[in-house]
């Protein structure tokens, strides 16, 4: 599912019209996957709202640390579910819903918590600081089935980069969506970033 896109925009909306504004600019710009985040109130109504006008948009619900929120974003009909960090718990809750998850690591101790539970697909979190491509570079060495979908500190000036590693399957971030300019609704600010974003992966 994830190898289809390898750019995914990652958006804190609690409004669910803003969401689905959001949703209408990235489908336009090409985007085929979307993740909102539970940092905000009414995330998984967010989620919920956006599938009901786009189904056919892939939804990520980010930074899911309990399994109350795993359950409301897969009921809201989230596609994947992503936590900044590795939480088993969280990650057995959605193995045995037949979810998929993304948890993230930023060791390689947790790399093979991930390999134990039987996952082939990890956020690296967060990449810029962990060293960015080198850090992955080197985790491609004693983990050679296992990609990652690193986020935190990617933008424009590094994604070919991080997207250009064997070992990164996709890279997620906020910088596709500004926060200032969704607190000011500028939505033909926003397409321009995600156009940005699109023209660069082609
Ligand atoms: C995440 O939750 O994945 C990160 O906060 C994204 O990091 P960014 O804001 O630097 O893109």
């Amino acid at each position: 599912m994830l190898s289809l896109e390898r750019l995914i925009p990652l958006a804190s909306i609690e409004n669910s019209l803003m969401a689905i504004t959001l949703a209408d600019r990235a489908r336009s710009a090409g985007f085929k996957v979307l993740e909102f985040t539970f940092r905000v109130a009414g995330a998984a109504e967010v989620i919920r709202a956006v599938k009901e006008v786009h189904p056919e948009l892939l939804i990520c619900a980010g930074t899911v640390l309990h399994i109350e929120d795993a359950r409301a974003a897969l009921d809201a009909g989230a596609e994947l579910v992503v936590s900044p960090g590795f939480n088993a718990d969280l990650v057995r809750f959605c193995l045995d819903q037949g979810a998929a998850v993304l948890p993230g690591v930023a060791t390689p101790t947790e790399v093979e918590y991930g390999i134990r539970m039987g996952l082939t697909r990890l956020k690296l979190f967060p990449a810029g600081v962990l060293g960015g491509p080198s850090m992955l570079q080197a985790l491609s060495g004693p983990y050679p089935g296992v990609r990652f979908v690193p986020t935190g500190g990617i933008g424009p000036g590094n994604l070919l980069e991080y997207l250009s590693l064997p070992n990164v399957l996709a890279c997620a971030g906020s910088w596709m969506v500004p926060k200032s300019l969704v607190a000011s609704q500028d939505w033909d600010g926003i397409s321009r970033h995600l156009r940005e974003a699109i023209l660069l992966v082609r």
